[in-house]
């Protein structure tokens, strides 16, 4: 991964310019996680000896089990670690990855169209999963206990059941129709093909014996042996395209996080093939000319914001896709002239016009995230998925996992020109083994004296989110505050500002509006974002899990 030489130099200034005063070790341990029951395993498991490396496996692997709309063993993710005794930042690159039997235009019919459906739920819809071999990897190079400690909570979970509360009942809902369509799914999802009611204990037999396999043999007990030979059946007989060659070849990749600097932060985020990292550097690049960006009123800020985010966008749609599979023009689009000229192209009055071209749709919504830090300092932002809520609705028999649908992040109809000629998403196009371009944005921002760990679920406006909170954490504004602020995004196409209920005043509205904006508002509120801050100079932390979520935020002492 390439990051440009002058922001590494840049960044080694303003490292050698902070001062030694700050505390180098929390001496306490903090989580933030998408649902109580995966903080509090979380906990146990730093609490029986474990670093935050360890509780990310425990955390990852408990959310599959009690959120299994959102991620889970048939799904990926990205994994930022911070490792406090030598510094070492790394991204463990989960990604599912196409099947070997995919191609570009796989989910067309003969007249070229996409198929209603088809890269959203079933098998075809699912990539080959990563989760299982990025926990046994994290496992093996970074934590301190065994998979058998460190997966047991989750196996209890699926083992024994949880209870069923109104998230999980609004998200089976959402997807009742396609849950009903696979009996499997039906059958670990469902009650007598209805919405199990709110305290229904919710058992995952089948899934807890899968954990259990690769508690016992590490990698190879998902993707070798009888699991393997289970998951290729069942999506074969169902109409996949998996291979158990698909599953012994899948490997997780270590990966260079993207490395930047606004103001006097330094901010550590995915590299490809998530974009998140890339179009916040973008961003944040650009916001790097207005110095007065907190000097303007709110809806002159705004105004700046968005014009940022769609320039940034524009270019995701255009030339961002796995890095193994295309070139990118990374060193361009992250160059300071770049930067100056796309900022240079903002007019202040005035807002600009996202011409059209062949777009990327939103991605799926679904995803979680988590946030962890140990008393040592070792660090983990996590954003994990199955993409849409219960990704593609389908459990292959006898193996308890619920497959994602991933392959819908890929462009599914690329290289349309526009009519100004324009090719878009040619680099996300579909081809056997790449892995779909994602916007997960597992991000550190780290100043003098304060260290934050933070992301987001939310398919395309993760990057937007995570900027706005990113921006926030900078001016020290309190985690609580920022992380549960209404928000607003924009993603160059559609062309119009979305946002949250209360997100802008109507003076701020009408403004806006005068500047040529269009707007829309939503019914709904967006994210689940999960944060940590760890003060170094008084070392105090404070944590926020998202009120939008039903998750949970603690800080606990090493020792009681
Ligand atoms: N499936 C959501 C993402 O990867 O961005």
């Amino acid at each position: 991964m390439i990051t440009p030489p002058r922001i590494l130099l840049c960044f080694l200034v303003l490292i050698l310019t902070w001062n030694t005063h700050a505390n180098t070790q929390p001496q306490q341990h903090a989580i933030a996680t998408a649902h109580p029951l995966a903080t509090e395993a979380g906990m146990a498991i730093l609490r029986k000896g474990g670093n935050a490396f360890d509780a990310a496996v425990t955390v990852s692997a408990v959310l599959g089990v009690v959120e299994p709309y959102s991620s889970g063993l048939g799904g990926g993710g990205f994994w930022l670690l911070h490792r406090a005794n030598d510094g070492k930042q790394v991204m463990i690159d989960g990604r599912e990855t196409a099947p070997l039997a995919a191609h570009r235009d796989m989910y067309l019919d003969k007249s070229g169209e996409p198929i209603p459906k088809l890269s959203i739920d079933g098998p075809l819809a699912a990539g080959i999963p990563g989760a299982p071999a990025a926990l046994a990897h994290i496992a093996e190079q970074y934590g301190v206990l065994p998979l058998q400690k460190t997966l047991a909570p989750a196996i209890k979970l699926a083992r024994e059941g949880f209870m069923v509360d109104a998230y999980y009942r609004r998200m089976a809902s959402f997807r009742l129709t396609a849950l009903r369509a696979d009996h499997t799914s039906a059958q670990q999802f469902l009650l007598e093909h209805q919405i199990p009611p709110k305290n229904h204990r919710l058992r995952q037999p089948d899934l807890a014996n899968t954990l259990q396999a690769l508690a016992e043999s590490g990698r190879d007990g998902f993707y070798a042996g009888e699991v393997a030979r289970k998951l290729v059946t069942g999506v074969r007989q169902a109409g996949g395209i998996w291979t158990l060659q698909d599953l012994q070849r899948y490997q997780i990749i270590e990966r260079q996080p993207l490395i930047g600097q606004y103001q006097n932060a330094r901010i550590t985020s995915a590299s490809l093939p998530s974009s998140g990292g890339v179009v916040l550097m973008q961003m944040l690049n650009m916001l790097g000319h207005f110095d007065d960006l907190d000097q303007q009123n709110p809806a002159d800020r705004t105004h700046l914001l968005v014009e940022t985010m769609r320039r940034a966008y524009q270019d995701r749609a255009r030339y961002l896709g796995d890095s193994d599979f295309v070139d990118v023009p990374l060193n361009h689009l992250l160059s300071p002239v770049y930067a100056k000229q796309q900022a240079n192209s903002i007019d202040r009055y005035k807002a600009s016009i996202s011409s059209p071209m062949t777009a990327g749709k939103p991605e799926g919504a679904d995803t979680t995230h988590f946030s962890i830090i140990d008393q040592q300092g070792n660090r983990v932002a996590a954003t994990l998925s199955i993409n849409y809520p219960f990704g593609a609705c389908f459990v292959p028999p006898g193996t308890g996992v619920l497959l994602n649908d991933e392959m819908d992040d890929f462009s599914i109809k690329p290289g349309a020109p526009n009519a100004y000629g324009l090719v878009g998403n040619q680099a996300n196009a579909i081809e056997p083994g790449k892995r779909m371009l994602s916007s997960m944005s597992p991000t550190f921002v780290e100043t003098e004296n304060q260290v934050t760990i933070l992301g987001t679920p939310g398919g395309s406006r993760i990057i937007s989110m995570v900027l706005l909170g990113a921006l926030e954490a900078i001016k020290q504004t309190p985690v609580e505050t920022w992380v549960n602020t209404p928000r607003f995004h924009h993603q160059y196409l559609p062309d119009a500002i979305q946002f949250e209920p209360h997100a802008l005043s109507e003076n701020t509205i009408i403004q806006l509006r005068s500047k040529g904006h269009k707007l829309k508002p939503l019914n709904n509120q967006y994210g689940n974002m999960q944060a940590i801050i760890w003060n170094k100079r008084t070392n105090k932390m404070s944590a926020a899990s998202d009120h939008r979520g039903i998750g949970k935020a603690v800080i606990f002492p090493a020792t009681d």
